[in-house]
């Protein structure tokens, strides 16, 4: 089962949202993988798709007076459309809407409904009408409702809940026992360090349609739908026939990887093992949590106006250049930063200088020097063994990174093979040797500097199938041979004499990073952001302004301390929260990016530290007067307070 075959997943985005490089990226991480996974001649199936039930489909399909799979029907082609445009090569798409997924949903929930591991039973807690939701004696603020402040009601409330708590000690020893099934390490010892703090609870798998009714119907109770989690989930298992094609589903199942961002480990590490413990089916190979691409080194957000669009990106680089500062700009498992400074400065110095540069003098010298012919094979002497040996050695690297998804240490390690051929040709000078008629020498150094060429490119192409495939054609490599055949990258001095040399464009032309121009655009998307007329002048005074500032301009800031009163969250944002906080007599709202840090409930009386003279904004519908201050590491956020107890609206500074 599962023996010799790839099976690798995305996690199923949520299809209301509009899709950037976070999104992008584990895409292309799993492409990259499959690419690479069939070259290796294994059978491979990548699966991607769309989340679509929920809360947020329901609110936006209300608000542009559709039905929910009309709007899911919609939204759902931004994601198939980019995906089509990286040159994402999944197999299958699956919609969580779709029936042969909803079916299997219902299959599963009535199975464990019979063998008693989903139970009914009654929930007590203080229900907020307006907000909608359940909050706990506990959570209410003098008897309010935390987060708008009204009267509550208590609501007693039938619910279905799933036996999770029982698989506790099972899980915590599979991981003990499976030091491969979640990665990276740190991210296996969070799952643990939770899993041992406390005893796992069940997880309520019901909505009532009285509440929620965009979701998939519990088969044993209509008056409810399936909490989205544990509909999602399963999408990996049904897409490739799980109770519906036996076959497919053995030769597929269990997963190589699930790759995921580090925000939905909980889900993967902990719901899904203890959902498929209860049905009996094995356990994913690998869940692999990623980083997180911020930007600026800050968290990308709506309120921030910083949200990388990749399709921008992809029009003004390329889909290669984008897939190739993608895969090689971040440490699997770590955080990695994204600007466009950076993607345009590691764009010049590897694919342009680096690599475009070399295929280009290569290719022309040979056009020029032997009538675009492949020079015969030559000899090896001391220099060429230097190459020869790091590109072997970079094949097996690549090999080696594939396997311990060190994508960026393989790509790296080739890079490493271009700078030395660079190097090589430098040493060797072909112009002088040519202008000298010594076609011999000449020759040899260019076929070995190709040889270079043909092992990089092979061992670039799962993570620039474009410009590689182009590349390999210059070379005069066969049409069925573009997608290279990785034992041949592991052998040295084969390239075919006589073979046509041409390359017609430049591979990766090099880019100007237009910091003005950057700045402008961002100056006047912040701008329209909040309604506000085109502020020229921001972007000008940046590059006036010194690194250091002067006591004056630091006054210009009006800090002030402030209570946060009231908190709730903000519809189709799972980023942002609407703030009442108190600054000594005033009263103002304030919209917030860190509703993924904090939620409504556990904010109220907090003291912190306001900005109280920025301009107004409008996001996402509502005003904004203020900014909180926060300080962010490694996706941890934290709010700046005093260090003290201190009355609302002190002076800070
Ligand atoms: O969570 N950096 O969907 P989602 C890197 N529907 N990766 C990022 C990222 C960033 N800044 N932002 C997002 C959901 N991602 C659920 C999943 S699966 C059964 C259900 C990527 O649309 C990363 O892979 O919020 C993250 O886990 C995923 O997008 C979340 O996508
Ligand atoms: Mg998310």
């Amino acid at each position: 089962m599962g023996h010799n075959s790839f099976y690798v997943t995305t996690p199923i985005y949520y299809v209301n949202d509009k899709p950037h490089i976070g999104h992008a990226y584990t895409t292309i991480l799993a492409d990259v993988l499959a690419r690479y996974h069939r070259l290796m001649g294994e059978a491979t199936y990548f699966l991607t798709g769309t989340d679509e039930h929920g809360q947020k489909v329901q609110q936006a399909a209300k608000a542009h007076n559709v039905s929910p799979l009309e709007h899911c029907n919609n939204t759902v082609v931004r994601f198939q459309e980019l995906w089509q445009r990286l040159g994402i090569t999944n197999d299958d798409f699956i919609r969580t809407t779709e029936p042969r997924h909803t079916r299997i949903v219902q299959a599963i929930l009535s199975d464990l409904y019979e063998r008693g591991l989903i139970y009914s039973d009654s929930y007590k807690g203080c229900y907020c009408v307006p907000c909608e939701r359940f909050f706990t004696e506990r959570d209410l603020d003098d008897g309010k409702c935390p987060e708008c402040r009204r009267t509550t009601i208590e609501l007693e409330e039938r619910s279905y809940f799933f036996k999770m708590g029982q698989y506790q000690d099972q899980l915590i020893d599979y991981i003990e026992s499976h030091p491969d099934f979640i990665q990276p390490a740190h991210r296996r010892q969070e799952t643990l360090g939770f899993l041992k703090k406390q005893p796992l609870g069940d997880l309520c798998i019901s909505r009532p349609k009285a509440r929620l009714s965009w979701g998939i119907e519990l088969p044993f109770d209509r008056d409810y739908v399936t909490y989205v989690w544990f509909d999602a989930l399963v999408n990996y298992i049904s897409a490739i026939g799980y109770r519906s094609n036996e076959a497919q589903f053995k030769k597929w199942w269990p997963a190589s990887y699930h790759l995921i961002g580090k925000d939905i480990l909980t889900t993967h590490t902990v719901y899904w093992p203890t959902m498929l413990m209860a049905m009996d089916v094995e356990l994913p190979k690998t869940v692999f949590a990623h980083g997180w691409w911020l930007v600026g080194d800050t968290k990308m957000s709506k309120s921030l106006n910083n949200v990388v669009n990749p399709m921008d990106m992809i029009d003004q680089y390329g889909v290669d250049a984008f897939r190739y500062f993608l895969m090689a700009g971040m440490s699997l498992g770590q955080d990695a930063n994204f600007t466009e400074k950076i993607f345009v400065e590691r764009y010049n110095a590897d694919l342009a200088n680096d690599l475009g540069n070399l295929a280009s003098r290569a290719t022309k010298m040979i056009e020029r020097n032997f009538a675009g012919q492949m020079p015969p094979s030559a000899e090896i002497g001391d220099d060429e063994r230097v190459l020869a040996d790091l590109c072997l050695a970079a094949a097996d690297n690549m090999a080696e990174a594939v396997k311990n998804m060190q994508l960026d240490s393989g790509l790296a390690s080739v890079m490493a093979t271009i700078r030395e051929a660079n190097r090589y040709f430098d040493k060797m000078k072909p112009w002088a040797l040519s202008k000298a008629g010594d076609l011999a020498t000449l020759g040899k150094v260019l076929r070995h500097t190709m040889e270079c060429l043909r092992i990089a490119s092979g061992l670039l192409y799962p993570c620039m199938p474009e410009k590689m495939t182009i590349l390999r054609r210059a070379m005069g490599i066969s049409e069925d041979a573009l997608a290279p055949q990785l034992p041949r990258l592991r052998q040295w001095n084969i390239l075919p004499e006589g073979s046509k040399v041409a390359l017609d464009e430049a591979l990766f032309p090099r880019a100007e990073y237009k910091e003005e121009a950057a700045k402008e655009a961002q100056t006047s998307k912040a701008a329209s952001a909040k309604g506000k007329n085109k502020e020229k002048t921001a972007g000008k005074q940046d590059e006036a302004t010194p690194a250091v500032i002067s006591i004056a301009e630091v006054g210009k800031i009006k800090l002030q301390t402030a209570e946060i009163i009231a908190a709730e969250p903000i519809a189709n944002s799972d980023k942002l929260l609407k703030l009442q906080v108190r600054i000594d007599q005033e009263q103002r709202q304030i919209v917030s990016g860190i509703a993924k840090f904090y939620s409504p409930e556990s904010l109220i009386g907090k003291h912190v530290v306001v900005i109280t003279n920025l301009k107004p904004a409008v996001l996402r519908g509502v005003e904004s007067n203020g900014m909180l201050l926060a300080a962010e590491h490694e996706g941890v956020l934290r709010l700046v307070g005093t260090d003290g107890p201190i009355a609302s609206g002190a002076t800070v500074g």
